[in-house]
């Protein structure tokens, strides 16, 4: 996507092979790239949320590996950076697809020869994610045509997004708004809702930075408007992301998805979930055995914010005395999801397996997990 008119990823290599990435804790306030240099500073970026977003993720540690195989190829290396960069947070499966898959490549090759295979897998990682995503657009689009041929001209299709699954959490296009910004770029007018998705307000600060960027109509709404929102007719479809998708199509996406899913069966919004092959992990059925990440309280007591002097200032928001949670995701199960925008076409959550048959893993040999399944599932 453009950034003051130049194309930009979220995560990109310099003339001189320097990796750099978008600091996204400065956005919307600052556009600000920051290098990545070493192993740790790809760790970082992903811990403290610098990069964030499950296709990004995974690319960033893909060049967090290529990194340190330049300083040491060795098998211990290998193995040890794998190891720290998987650790760095636990929703998102893309992480452990792509150190999976560079850790299978870069293993049976001799030592030397792996630095510079790195830097090509993942850069090769970085372009088929955005391949992914710019088929997912065009998959997602005649959804986006169907409901805009039921309205009067001009008259625009009504899209709900939660957090942001858009081109700052992928390498480029997004995920959820690769078909927004398509039915855009083609003239079909849309008008997205942006829940501003606290506590760190992906929506508010990423998802509408981006949407205003491209010159997509939006509103951004508190988390808690969407099922109003609904219940009035005023939402034609929602899109959201995915952290982790299992062989069931149990959706695993940002804190909340769950409500709106809720809201939008009991309303009869259709719910779809974007969602990139690299996102779905065959080893497991049910959604209820993903691990949530859980993170900081202060991301809930305190709040950023441009003051008006411009400065950026962090204020708390709760009594000291209280303390918070802060779950970070949720699970939304398949029979709430309507249908799943994958880089192969749309499907039901149960036909998932059949859309990919060379990577689905039998249901009968997948562990159940079932001691994790709250009812409903
Ligand atoms: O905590 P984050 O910002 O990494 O969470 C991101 C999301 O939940 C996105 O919706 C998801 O990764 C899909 S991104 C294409």
């Amino acid at each position: 996507m453009k950034v003051d008119g130049r194309p930009t990823r979220s995560i990109w290599t310099d003339a001189d092979g320097t990796v750099r990435v978008i600091d996204q804790r400065r956005l919307p306030h600052a556009f600000v790239a920051v290098p990545l240099e070493t192993r740790e500073d790809a760790a970082a970026a992903i811990r403290e949320m610098w990069v964030r977003g499950a296709p990004l993720i995974g690319a960033t540690a893909a060049w967090g590996l290529a990194l340190h195989l330049a300083r040491d190829p060795s098998d211990a290396a290998l193995a040890e950076t794998c190891e720290l960069l998987a650790a760095t947070r636990p929703t998102a499966i893309n992480l452990r697809w792509a150190l999976d898959r560079l850790g299978e490549h870069l293993a049976p090759l001799a030592p030397e020869a792996r630095a510079a295979a790195a830097r090509r897998l993942a850069a090769a990682i970085c372009d088929e994610d955005v391949a992914i995503n710019t088929a997912i657009g065009e998959h997602g689009l005649p959804l986006i045509e169907a409901i805009a041929a039921r309205k009067h001209p001009g008259e625009p299709v009504r899209i709900l997004t939660h957090c942001n699954a858009g081109w700052l959490a992928t390498v480029d296009v997004g995920t959820a708004t690769a078909p927004i910004y398509l039915a855009h770029d083609r003239g079909i007018a849309v008008h997205v809702w942006v829940d501003e998705t606290r506590p760190r307000n992906q929506g508010a600060a990423l998802t509408a930075w981006e949407l205003a960027n491209h010159g997509v109509p939006h509103s951004v709404v508190v988390d808690n408007a969407g099922g109003h929102l609904m219940q009035r007719g005023l939402v034609d479809l929602v899109i959201t992301g995915t952290d982790r998708t299992t062989a069931r199509g149990d959706v695993c996406n940002k804190i909340g998805t769950y409500l709106k899913a809720l809201a939008a069966r009991d309303t009869g919004v259709p719910f779809y979930v974007a969602l990139p092959s690299p996102t779905i992990d065959w080893t497991l059925h049910d959604g209820f055995a993903i691990p949530i990440e859980e993170r900081g309280p202060e991301e809930v007591t305190h709040i950023p914010g441009l003051a008006e002097d411009g400065s950026v200032r962090t204020v708390r928001v709760t009594p000291a005395a209280s303390p918070a949670a802060n779950p970070a995701f949720d699970v939304t199960p398949a029979r709430l999801v309507t249908g799943l925008i994958t880089e192969r076409g749309v499907v039901a959550p149960g036909d998932l397996a059949a859309l990919f048959p060379e990577t689905a893993v039998p249901l009968d040999q997948t562990p159940l997990a079932a001691s994790a399944t709250p009812t409903g599932a």
